[in-house]
């Protein structure tokens, strides 16, 4: 492997030790009880990739075990020898084995379905556990075989496979039920777009805007920046903060029901508070059949025809108002444009020769910007910009 692919790889792998914050996932929940009360009673729960020394995963739905009214848990955690990010005590397992050594190459299996130590009501104290055959990853046969008997699979995977993790989870049935966190960046990846597209996913209740603190095993390297915003929101210490962290599932929720209120088109020019929109024209692509819209409370009210949005007004959709009709992505293959000589401009003024440019949805510019990137074609700048999906109003 080169230097390069290493680092990048034990950077993923790091990434992938990141421990859910109890509030943010009673929040979560919350707001599907609030929709449907009933939404997880009698049913089985299977908390796959969770470590359940660590998580708070298994301490929340092993608490609220009654609240929720569930048939069953199942939490499932990855052998310490197969994590490729080795830390210390602290991440590993205590020896809970009545003096007997951890067997640290498998993983382990905890269940919760009735009252074990008879105290008249079944909680996190009523938890059996006892080791998996193998190292408790997610695409083994017998974890792959929890998956098929649980209605519902909860958890923050590992985030360097993500696109893995969905497709394990949907290779049974649209009936299975799913939460997990992801990235926001995995709304456009190919895998992921479609089922967003087509309703068979959305984002979770919690906003996008919310930042969301994980814990971090003892040394883990956090930018100080993240670690000062976790701290503000009162985690001190091993944490971090990750402002693009989402949570993905087909539950619903009563956020995804309510309308954005919208101004006309002639409204938002006359008063919207973007300087952008205000006293300016929506502008056609170049390269696609939609208008641009560079803000979700700029969407016009009362247009017909397709709007490029950015990804965030995924937080503010409601599918009763608008319909998806795809992503400014070549893979999604959309564009009626591509643009064969592309010199890319930078800010600096330095100027090399691209593809880029077919890779998302342009407009053409008056005139050359200063101290920004463009790209010029045939002499003709243009701007590009970030990934837009494509809606169109409900009538
Ligand atoms: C992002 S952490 C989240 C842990 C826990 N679910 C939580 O939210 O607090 C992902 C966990 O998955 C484990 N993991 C990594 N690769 C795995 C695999 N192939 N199968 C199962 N678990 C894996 C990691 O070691 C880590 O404990």
């Amino acid at each position: 492997m080169s230097k390069n692919k290493t680092l990048s790889a034990a950077k993923s792998a790091k990434n992938d030790e990141f421990y859910t914050q109890y509030a943010d996932i009673q929040k979560e929940i919350n707001a599907y009880l609030d929709y449907d009360p009933d939404v997880f009673r009698g049913k089985t729960v299977l908390l796959p990739c969770d470590d359940p020394e660590w998580s708070n995963f298994t301490l929340f739905f092993a608490q609220n075990f009654e609240r929720l009214g569930l048939k069953k848990l199942v939490s499932t955690s990855y052998a310490p020898e197969s994590k490729t990010a080795k830390y210390g005590a602290l991440f590993e397992y205590a020896a809970m084995m009545n003096g007997e050594k951890p067997k640290n190459e498998r993983g382990r299996i905890f269940v919760l379905d009735h009252d074990v130590n008879k105290n008249g009501r079944i909680d996190f104290e009523d938890l059996e556990w006892e080791y998996l055959k193998g190292d408790g990853d997610f695409r083994s046969e017998e974890v792959s075989r929890l998956r098929d008997e649980a209605d519902v699979i909860v958890t923050n995977p590992p985030f360097s496979m993500f696109r893995e993790f969905l497709a394990w989870i949907l290779a049974t049935t649209d009936a299975k039920k799913f939460l997990v966190i992801g990235n926001m960046n995995a709304i456009t990846y190919k895998e992921v777009f479609p089922l967003i597209k087509d309703n068979r996913m959305w984002l979770g209740a919690t906003g996008f805007v919310t930042d969301m603190v994980f814990r971090v095993p003892k040394g883990a390297e956090v930018a100080p920046a993240d670690r000062a915003k976790a701290a503000k929101l009162g985690y001190v210490g091993d944490y971090t903060r990750l402002g693009n962290s989402c949570w993905f599932t087909n539950l619903d929720h009563g956020r995804r029901h309510q309308p954005l209120r919208l101004m006309t088109m002639a409204q938002n020019v006359k008063h919207s508070k973007h300087k952008e929109v205000r006293d300016a024209e929506y502008r056609n692509y170049d390269n696609y059949d939609a208008i641009e819209v560079p803000f979700t409370d700029a969407i016009p009210s009362d247009y017909d025809g397709v709007m490029g949005v950015p990804i965030s007004f995924l937080d503010k959709y409601c599918p009763e108002q608008f319909e998806i009709v795809g992503i400014t992505k070549t893979w999604f293959g959309a564009a009626n444009k591509t643009y064969p000589e592309q010199i890319e401009v930078s800010k600096n003024g330095e100027r090399k020769r691209v593809s880029k440019l077919n890779d998302g949805a342009t407009l053409k510019l008056v005139e050359e910007p200063q101290g920004e990137t463009y790209y010029l074609v045939d002499g003709t700048p243009y701007a590009q910009l970030y990934a837009r999906i494509l809606i169109r109003r409900r009538k």
